[in-house]
């Protein structure tokens, strides 16, 4: 949600915080702000909007000068994005200052009891109680003032916390949202999010739930939530920096469509071995998943459609019923998951918080649970029982494309490796499957090359538009449901999807002369329905741009515009399918204007529920 920073060492503290927050201002970016030490006093620089306008209120970092500090870039929760309301938030008496990601629940509470001693408070948010709490529970030990105001607070959150006395330190905290602490020499730091770090340094520690650190220049010590001293390992990051970086592109969401070949390798190669798929460390035999009498897929937006899409791969190969469920439903829902239950966890951050959720009503409920997860060393990832990486390396647009189709190939590795388990399939086949699934990186490419120049000649067409329709059916309507996503939360189209035979039961109403409706045409089976759909739309003065493979003819015939993918095994066709349709809402948006890859309203990570 939102993301923050803290540096100690001896460089000037506030270029690096501004950098680093520049790194995750993807996380939310209504406003910013830093605190640096210096000379027995905070001194805080916050500033509404983009992080643009902190570089220029502090001058590109010029000041505050000091060699400690903290930072951050927020996506509100309590209270507007204005300078008032954006952190960091300082005590009453100025001694501290504090950033924050997350939510504390208990806020208000607290606030009435601090406020009835005299504690007077100025911005709206949650955040401020805390800073106001540390100083309530100081007198002279900063570490144990942290730890008896955490001790009070419910909810999540990952804090970082600095103290005019204490020149040179840092407390960072967390619980139920992330936080990093970065090693470097003679200098130290932590984060949300290693993309604000790996400039700096690639060794990093993984805090837990109820954790904190103590962060010095020239060493740290994590303790437990009682206050015991930790021994943790020491990750090192297998990323360089230019893959946080734009590489020339205009926006990350294209330069992270165009990785999609690349990345959507990285997820499947290592996998295969032998003409076999290993899924890592997660091994089931025949009889385990003949044990197995239902999956559950989980997942919130895009990760939600990919789990709607691998769905058709899994039950088609393996026969076991598979429900695809929003992770924000699921946890409320009395879900009926037991010990016979696999239950699959989708998240690229691996941070949503009901995706989270969901994950631990299916612990509580005795499921095995395997998560797909891109960001190593998440909350999901080290939660859950198994865990298979996406491997696409970061992604920085807020829109997730490369995030998406490698969830998607591991959903198909997964499919066909628990076929051959149960022996649902015979070796040709296997064989077969497998040599598809290992097409898709050629296959994505191709339909990049396909798409590039004529999704950029339709946007022009197409930008204008109020209203869009997604339609499809089966593996197609999956694609169209991410189609429509990506339209509408990058280019603020209105944009909806629809299983094409469920048009004509209500929604057909809104169709009128020149409506564009997007007909996905790929799943081999259904064409000539979903020819049938179109005509009904067309005979109602839609303008149909379908999606299909050049050999489809027949709709070719009756669309007014056609994207192209190469053809493509039905079973893993989604991965394909979707590449134009990213393409198509990225250049609608930047036709429209938009800030594609911060769109309005939106944060990356979604660490609240
Ligand atoms: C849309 C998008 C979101 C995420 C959703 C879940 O482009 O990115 O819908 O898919 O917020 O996020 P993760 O996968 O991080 O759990």
């Amino acid at each position: 949600m939102c993301g923050i920073i803290g540096y100690t060492g001896s460089q000037s503290a506030a270029p690096i915080l501004l950098d680093g927050l520049g790194k995750m201002e993807y996380r939310g970016y209504d406003s910013a702000g830093i605190a640096v030490l210096h000379e027995g006093e905070i001194e805080v620089e916050k500033a509404q909007g983009r992080l643009v306008n902190l570089l220029e209120r502090t001058d590109n970092g010029k000041k505050p000068v000091g060699f400690t500090g903290i930072g951050h870039t927020r996506w509100a929760t309590h209270g507007a994005p204005n300078d008032i309301n954006s952190h960091p938030h300082v005590s009453g008496d100025g001694r501290f200052a504090i950033v924050h990601n997350g939510i504390i629940e208990n806020y208000a509470q607290i606030k009435e009891e601090l406020a009835a001693k005299g504690h007077v408070f100025v911005s709206e948010t949650d955040t401020e109680v805390v800073a106001h709490l540390i100083e309530a529970n100081y007198s002279g030990d900063f570490k144990a003032a942290v730890m008896k105001a955490v001790s009070r607070l419910e909810g999540a959150y990952a804090l970082g916390i600095v103290c005019a006395d204490f020149p040179g330190t840092v407390f960072a905290v967390r619980q139920a949202a992330p936080l990093i602490i970065g090693l470097g020499i003679g200098e130290n730091f932590f984060a949300s999010d290693v993309t604000a770090l790996v400039s700096y340094t690639k060794n990093v520690i993984y805090l837990d739930d109820g954790e904190f650190a103590e962060v010095r220049p020239d060493g740290f010590t994590i303790y437990d939530s009682i206050g015991r001293p930790l021994e943790k390992p020491v990750s090192r990051v297998a990323w360089s920096i230019e893959a946080a970086e734009k590489g020339g592109y205009e926006h990350f969401m294209l330069k992270e469509i165009m990785e999609q070949p690349a990345a959507v390798k990285e997820a499947i190669a290592p996998r295969v071995k032998g003409g076999e798929i290993k899924l890592d460390d997660f091994e089931l035999s025949g009889e385990d998943l003949r044990d197995i009498n239902k999956i559950v897929i989980t997942a919130c937006g895009s990760a939600y459609h990919a789990g709607c899409c691998g769905r058709y791969a899994i039950e088609k190969l393996t026969r076991i019923p598979v429900e695809v469920k929003l992770a924000s439903e699921l946890r409320y829902e009395d879900p009926i998951i037991d010990e016979h239950t696999l239950m699959i966890i989708v998240s690229q951050s691996g941070e949503t918080a009901d995706t989270k959720a969901a994950l631990e009503e299916g612990k509580r409920r005795g499921a095995t649970t395997l998560a797909l997860v891109n960001v190593v060393g998440s909350s999901i990832a080290r939660l859950a029982d198994h865990v298979l990486y996406e491997w696409a390396g970061p992604e920085i647009a807020v829109a997730t494309t490369k995030g998406f189709t490698t969830q998607l190939a591991l959903l198909y590795l997964f499919a066909l490796y628990a076929a051959g388990k149960l022996k649902r399939i015979d070796d040709f086949e296997y064989a077969r499957l497998l040599g598809e699934i290992c097409s898709l990186p050629k296959r994505i490419q191709n339909a990049i090359d396909m798409n590039s120049a004529a999704a950029e000649r339709l946007a022009e067409k197409y930008h204008g538009s109020t209203s869009m329709y997604f339609i499809g059916r089966n593996t197609d309507y999956a694609v169209a449901l991410e189609g429509a996503l990506k339209m509408k939360e990058i280019s603020y189209v209105h944009a909806e999807a629809y299983a094409a035979g469920e048009l004509k039961h209500g929604t057909i109403a809104l169709i009128e002369e020149g409506t564009p409706v997007i007909a996905v045409c790929c799943n081999e089976d259904l064409l000539e329905k979903t020819a049938s759909n179109i005509l009904e739309v067309k005979a109602r003065g839609a303008e149909v741009l379908a999606l299909s493979f050049r050999e489809n003819r027949d709709i070719i015939a009756h669309a007014d515009d056609v994207l192209f993918i190469p053809r493509t095994e039905t079973f893993f066709s989604e991965a394909v399918a979707i590449v134009p349709l990213q393409l198509l809402a990225y250049y609608v948006a930047r036709d429209n204007g938009c800030d594609i890859d911060k769109p309005r309203n939106l944060a990356k990570s979604v660490t609240v529920e």
